[in-house]
């Protein structure tokens, strides 16, 4: 693959619709013929059970057994813990045993960059490979965006001015700055918007007060029971309601996560001739 783009799709408020977005984002890619790779980086596993594996936790081999081999200098081989989804993309489930991981990696030299070492390992097959971060600041959300070029931020309208954007954003700046010079944030967008928080210039008015600090993305997606059902439906918006206004949302934000990096990579190819 020509260039990989790694991107973290991190929160640490819970419930947002980062596993949600993590699964239609990576069905859509691959709908428009990107070859991608999900991570689960959340013990909870939920992104591992809505692509069909229920029982995550009766799963002998999950991301925390590579983290694991990583740690103990073990060279994994073929890569037996990467499965195939129906839609045309590749994962790497998790369930608790990654907790256990998380707790074992502060007394680990390299602490911050485990993840990356596997993400760097396996992502020269893959056009994108997105993470699903767990509802924390702690480890594995470090490793995560120590291991990203980008991060995308769900955020729900009414929580926007809310410490924990402050807080999220420092941390990036910090990894940015200490571990990953290349983690950027590549942009927040608003999820879960209903009737009553919804207003025609809810764009605007974020990119008014966030617009200076923060790429602001221009789709938002809307609050609704079909997004809700796709974790128990096993199958993606796309697949479980084409037509409806969900799907045609995460349509476009699939085309503007595609969009981001584009300029740079115009302007770097300019200047190359
Ligand atoms: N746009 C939406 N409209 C309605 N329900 C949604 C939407 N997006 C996600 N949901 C539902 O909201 C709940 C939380 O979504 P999800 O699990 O994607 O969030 P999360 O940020 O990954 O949560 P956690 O922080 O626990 O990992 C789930 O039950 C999901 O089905
Ligand atoms: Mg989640």
């Amino acid at each position: 693959m020509a260039k990989t783009k790694v991107i973290a799709i991190a929160n640490q408020k819970g419930g947002v619709g980062k596993s949600t977005s993590v699964y239609c984002i990576g069905a859509g890619l691959a709908m428009n013929g990107k070859k991608v790779l999900l991570l689960d980086v959340d013990p909870q596993g939920d992104l591992t059970k809505m692509l069909g594996q229920r029982k995550p936790h009766e799963m002998p081999l999950t991301l925390a057994n590579v983290m694991n081999d990583i740690v103990a200098g073990v060279e994994s081989g073929g890569h037996p813990e990467i499965l195939h989804h129906a839609e045309g993309f590749d994962f790497v489930p998790a369930n608790r045993s990654l907790s256990a991981v998380e707790v074992g990696l502060v007394n680990v030299m390299s602490r911050e960059t485990v993840l990356q070492q596997y993400v760097d390992s396996v992502k020269r097959d893959y056009d994108y490979v997105l993470l699903d971060c767990r509802p924390s600041l702690g480890m594995l959300v470090i490793n995560a965006l120590s291991a990203s070029d980008y991060v995308l931020i769900p955020v729900q309208a009414d929580y926007l001015a809310a410490e924990d954007m402050t807080e999220l954003i420092g941390t990036v700046q910090s990894i940015k700055r200490q571990i990953n010079p290349k983690l950027k944030i590549g942009g927040v967008f608003l999820t879960m918007v209903n009737e009553t928080n919804f207003r025609r210039d809810i764009v605007t008015s974020v990119k008014e007060n966030f617009g200076k600090h923060l790429p602001v993305m221009n789709t938002v997606i809307p609050a609704t029971v079909r997004l809700a059902e796709i974790s128990t439906a096993d199958k993606s918006i796309f697949l479980h309601d084409p037509k409806g206004r969900a799907a045609d949302a995460y349509r476009n934000l699939v085309q503007e996560v595609m969009d981001i990096g584009e300029k740079q990579r115009i302007k770097s190819a300019d200047l190359s001739r």
